[in-house]
């Protein structure tokens, strides 16, 4: 069986981020939290009964937007329902921003059986915190972690950007070495990038240059190694093989249902050899519309683009994947790779054996080459 997932979508912010082009939206006559509960709710219960296959939920993922403007009791009917779905040792992860937990908020959270806590943290400058347009400050970030701790959270993860409009090395690696006295078991460190319709396209920041931006990649990777953080994929970097399961099982190409406006779910169909993608509503005006169908998209991936989908996801795993998965995700027939595995691999971007495939640290650097060379794009 196909390892199940379920991700949560929350489409609201306090205000919007100017370089963020996440479905979120500033929080409007449409925020209500019961009626978002209860559509969330129906969402899943048609999504598992058309989906589901009779699988348990291996992780859960709230993501958003931030999901932490909703409170425990506004989402305690959801995990009524969905709670008789549940694997064992399944991970529950809420994202959160420090600029919106009230005091308290956390422990409830944990008695509601959220078990990962993603804080947004972004940077530990003042500064950079301001041009990033946060809502938070290091205080809120420092007072949001005690609480994690005090409400028995074990595992947290801190999400980190570098590469900050007019940031220096020195200024990247303070963020790193700051956010690392917090001990969290994991870190998402992730470049800051200027996406297409946000704030940061209109109005570019002077970003550092290209010299900069690799030597904090560098010296970070160092530090992080220093203090037992092993990078598994791209941007994510775990202690105690606290790896993030329900990025993972993306990352394995794995299936998920998604809910909530604008979730995208991802499906196999074994018996009639489909992979089904499905999205719903982005505006949560449509989203909530009664007279609506939940599902906006529903779509087969066509068997020629399985494997770029697949290496789209895979390939950024630091330690590779056995080849077996790509039978035991996709439809494709292997043998069919074989001209595409040996033109990587003379340029230098992977590593091969008859069992496992692994990007070199050229093909890391160079992944969206590797992507379309081993996809069968290029
Ligand atoms: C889905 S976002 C939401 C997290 C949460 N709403 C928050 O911002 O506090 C997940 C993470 O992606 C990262 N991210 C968002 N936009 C980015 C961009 N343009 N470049 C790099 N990282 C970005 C941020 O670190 C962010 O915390
Ligand atoms: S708080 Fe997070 S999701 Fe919301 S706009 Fe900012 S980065 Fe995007």
């Amino acid at each position: 069986m196909i390892p199940l997932s379920l991700y949560i979508h929350f489409p609201w912010c306090i205000k919007k981020c100017p370089y963020c082009d996440f479905n979120s939206h500033k929080k409007d006559s449409y925020f209500d939290e019961a009626t978002y509960t209860q559509c969330l709710i129906k969402d899943f219960t048609e999504d598992y009964a058309r989906l589901g296959q009779n699988r348990k939920i291996h992780s859960i993922f709230m993501g958003g937007g931030t999901p932490s403007l909703f409170s425990a009791e506004a989402l305690a009917p959801l995990f009524q329902r969905i709670e008789p779905y549940y694997s064992d040792n399944i991970e529950i992860t809420l994202e959160a921003n420090p600029g919106t937990i009230e005091h308290g908020a956390f422990k409830q959270y944990f008695d509601l059986g959220i078990n990962r806590i993603s804080l947004g943290v972004q940077s530990l400058n003042p500064r950079h915190l301001k041009a990033l347009g946060r809502i938070h400050s290091v205080d809120d970030v420092a007072r949001s972690i005690d609480e994690i701790k005090n409400a028995g959270f074990k595992n947290f993860n801190l999400d980190l950007m570098h590469g900050l409009p007019s940031q220096t090395l020195d200024e990247a690696l303070d963020d790193l070495a700051k956010a690392l006295q917090f001990t969290p078991t994991h870190l998402s460190w992730y470049q800051l990038t200027i996406e297409p319709n946000t704030y940061f396209a209109n109005y570019p920041p002077q970003l550092p240059i290209d010299e900069t931006l690799a030597d904090i990649e560098d010296a970070g990777f160092e530090l992080l190694n220093a203090h037992g953080f092993r990078r598994y994929e791209i941007s994510a970097f775990a202690r105690d093989n606290k790896r993030c399961q329900h990025n993972l099982n993306y990352w394995e190409f794995g299936d998920y249902i998604g809910i909530g406006a604008g979730a995208h779910g991802k499906i196999t169909d074994r018996p009639n050899q489909k992979i089904i993608r499905t999205t719903k509503h982005k505006l949560p005006k449509n989203y909530l519309d009664p007279d609506k169908d939940f599902l906006s998209e529903h779509t087969e991936i066509e068997q020629k683009e399985q494997t770029l989908e697949f290496m789209l996801n895979a390939l950024r795993l630091i330690d590779g994947f056995d080849l077996e998965l790509i039978s035991k995700r996709t439809f494709v027939d292997i043998e069919t790779l074989a001209p595409l595995f040996a033109e990587a691999q003379d340029r230098g971007l992977i590593h091969l054996s008859n069992t496992h495939l692994q990007p070199t640290a050229h093909g890391l650097r160079f992944l969206n080459d590797l992507t379309m060379v081993v996809g069968g794009s290029a």
